[in-house]
């Protein structure tokens, strides 16, 4: 079971706080209470907040995001000045940073689904949601971030996608400290697109057919090209010749189920 003890021994950023709850509705949402509950002159320090199982866990595009014991749940909450613009590439950037550290503790390779579900070779295995909360002059990015560790079953809803990462072995808090100290660099510029090679070479929609879908509808499809250096999808729109980019949404691959 994780600690703050186990996360701190390997944690490199000194003023974190880390509160771990036993059982909580949803981290991101806690994180959004705690930034509702302070204005912008007494702003907070980085907190990270862990829940060892949640009771509303959610995912992008208002979904459920099954949370049971034996899962990571985490969620990084850090009041910036920076305008919204530069922090619409987290997204990005935690894909990009879940996916390596996730590769250095589990020596599997991983892969990510634009925009930022990291799977393995059978399955998804984690998801990020990342929302932010304007505080008058400041704004409070929330990035949470759910990791299937040793879940041996999933419910039916959700057996064709999902996959498990495996026992960690006490390595659970390794990898929560690599996550934090990747996000929180990120954090201090906003601006460093570095992490946007270890994104590309995980890219595992390049040369796909796909359907393209807002708000739960079809809006269109074509080929993938690549991504952008803000993270948009690159998209040739069927029967077009002009490369499109796409900067919300998510994807369905045409051809069969991504496993
Ligand atoms: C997705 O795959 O659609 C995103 C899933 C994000 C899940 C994490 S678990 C911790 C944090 N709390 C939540 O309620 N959601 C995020």
């Amino acid at each position: 079971m994780i600690s703050e003890h186990m996360i701190k021994a390997h944690l490199k950023h000194e003023k974190l706080n880390i509160k771990i709850f036993d059982v909580i509705d949803s981290t991101n949402s806690e994180a959004k209470r705690m930034a509702l509950s302070h204005d912008s002159q007494d702003g907070f320090a980085p907190t990270l907040l862990i829940a060892k199982e949640q009771t509303s866990g959610r995912g992008r595009m208002g979904r459920r995001f099954v949370s049971h014991l034996g899962g990571i749940y985490m969620t990084l909450v850090y009041v910036t000045e920076k305008p919204l613009i530069d922090a619409v590439s987290i997204t990005t950037a935690a894909a990009a940073m879940v996916a390596e550290a996730i590769e250095s503790v589990s020596e599997a390779p991983m892969k990510i689904k634009w925009v930022n579900d990291i799977y393995n070779d059978y399955g998804k295995v984690a998801g990020i949601l990342a929302e932010t909360v304007s505080m008058e002059d400041r704004l409070a990015v929330i990035v949470g971030i759910g990791i299937n560790t040793g879940i041996p079953e999933f419910p039916e809803e959700i057996q064709d996608i999902a996959s498990s990462i495996g026992e960690l072995d006490g390595k659970e808090g390794l990898l929560i400290a690599k996550i934090t100290d990747g996000l929180l660099r990120y954090a201090e510029t906003h601006k460093d697109r570095s992490y946007m090679n270890a994104y590309r070479e995980r890219f595992m929609l390049a040369g796909k057919n796909v359907d393209l879908i807002k708000g739960g509808e079809r809006t269109g499809g074509g080929s993938v090209v690549g991504v952008d250096d803000n993270g948009g999808l690159l998209l040739l729109p069927d029967g077009q010749a002009e490369v499109m980019t796409v900067q919300s949404g998510e994807v369905s691959v045409r051809e069969s189920k991504t496993k």
